[in-house]
């Protein structure tokens, strides 16, 4: 095991803090520093908490998990709404370019986006802040019931005004300016497809089948950018990779070689917009398989929607359990594992489905949580057939350029079976 660890340390993977009640990794925008239309980079950021506080003993006996996000990209591509604590980049009329801080997002059985709380973040003040939102929630965080810890329940109880005044009251040097939020994103944050790097050279954001690439895929990927002038590549939440530096008269022919190893710049519907958890392959807190049930469904999908026109992105999330590592909540057909009844006095795979989710642009009607059906399940092996039956519905009874989730939560129970 040490062995295993100094390796990963030797490749910048450190494991300090990466479980437990404590702050978990700061997840940054994959293409910070690169993107041609990032308004701040976070790196530097990042870089200073983990430095100044991973492994802080005074923050290593939180109530409960503690999740940062940080982005300076337009696209908002760090699903700030579900995180303690993030940061959005915004452009502020007086002060320039900082960051619009959330807290108290989370998901699991009893799940909350985070709320603003209205300030503005100057770049010189994000660990300040970070480690006075950390220290509050160590401090008023509730401590008795683990399933009421996380921060959320906190916010849920005081409001974000009373948050923002003990915050600064108690916690900072000085009370922090208001500031306004973030416009809603500019693009996908998923980064999939070719996009500008400020260098003039280009990244190419591809998709795997829900986020597996096997240790083969991997080592010819290497080979793949080596031979494209590239080293680089980087991670996203959506379950993406990232290829960097990429000269532009290498990206077409490039794309073409990545198909070839599963990888697609330019993906279908639903192998693009759908995720899984790890589920019960190495979960152990899995009740049901995802990964393969849910590549199964996207091919199946694939094949049976090719010649249907389907008007906007329709994401699929598929969980394990009810914990929500693979955002259910959020999807606009998410899945949550459970075993069902086969009918015959045993028990299949199978999954309830909440319908109508969404993320980003949550102030906005269209988007909030899913909603849930009474008994609306299905086995793992019918997936395709109900993404097919709800998608085809939701085109037949839409009603002029109306979203998959707003249908979704005006639809009768009935045709969401
Ligand atoms: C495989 C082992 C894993 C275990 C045992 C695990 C465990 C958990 C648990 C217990 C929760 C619920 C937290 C709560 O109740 O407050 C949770 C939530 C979550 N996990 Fe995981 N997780 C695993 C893997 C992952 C991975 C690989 C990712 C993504 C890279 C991930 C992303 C999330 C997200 C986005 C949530 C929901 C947001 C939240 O409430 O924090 N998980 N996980
Ligand atoms: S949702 Fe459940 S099964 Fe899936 S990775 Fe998280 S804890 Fe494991």
């Amino acid at each position: 095991m040490p062995e295993i660890w100094t390796r990963l340390e030797a490749v910048g993977l450190q494991t300090t803090e990466a479980c437990g009640d404590v702050p978990r990794v700061v997840l940054g925008s994959p293409v910070a520093g690169i993107a041609a239309d990032e308004l701040i980079d976070p790196s530097g950021l990042i870089t200073d908490i983990v430095a100044r506080y991973i492994g802080d003993e005074s923050l290593a006996n939180l109530p409960r998990k503690f999740k940062t996000a940080i982005t300076g990209s337009p696209s908002q591509d760090v699903v700030h709404e579900i995180n303690d604590i993030s940061y959005v980049a915004v452009d502020h009329p007086e002060f320039g370019v900082g960051f619009d801080l959330w807290v108290g997002g989370g998901l699991s059985t009893a799940p909350r986006f985070a709320e603003r709380l209205g300030v503005f973040i100057t770049p010189d003040r994000v660990a300040e802040v970070w480690h006075g939102v950390a220290s509050l929630f160590r401090d008023y965080g509730y401590r008795r019931l683990r399933n009421k810890a996380r921060l959320k329940f906190l916010l849920a109880d005081w409001g974000p005004a009373k948050f923002r005044q003990i915050l600064e009251d108690e916690f900072l040097e000085s009370p922090l300016p208001d500031g306004p939020a973030a416009p809603p994103p500019t693009r996908p944050g998923d980064h999939v497809g070719v996009h500008k790097q400020t260098d003039g050279r280009y990244y190419i954001g591809v998709t795997p089948f829900v986020g597996r690439v096997s240790g083969p895929t991997l080592l010819s990927l290497a080979a793949l950018l080596e031979a494209n002038g590239s080293t680089r590549l980087r991670t996203t939440p959506h379950q993406k990779l990232v290829l960097l530096d990429i000269p532009e008269e290498n990206v077409e022919s490039l794309i073409v070689a990545l198909d070839k190893i599963g990888l697609a710049a330019r993906p279908s519907l639903f192998r693009r917009s759908t995720i899984a958890c790890t589920g019960i392959e190495y979960c152990k807190l899995a009740i049901v398989e995802t990964k393969k049930s849910a590549t199964d469904a996207v091919l199946e999908l694939e094949k049976r929607l090719a010649s249907i026109n389907v008007p906007q992105p329709i994401s699929l999330h598929v969980n394990g359990c009810p914990n929500s590592c693979a955002r259910i909540q959020t999807a606009d057909i998410g899945l949550k594992g459970q075993l069902l009844p086969d009918g015959n006095g045993g028990q299949v795979p199978g999954f309830q489905v909440h319908l109508g989710g969404g993320l980003a642009s949550h102030d906005r009607e269209e988007a909030g949580l899913g909603r849930t059906v009474r008994g609306l399940k299905v086995t793992a092996d019918d997936i395709a057939d109900y993404v097919e039956r709800i998608v085809l519905r939701f085109l037949a009874d839409r009603r002029d350029t109306e979203t998959f989730a707003v249908w979704a939560h005006r639809a009768d129970e009935e045709a969401l079976q």
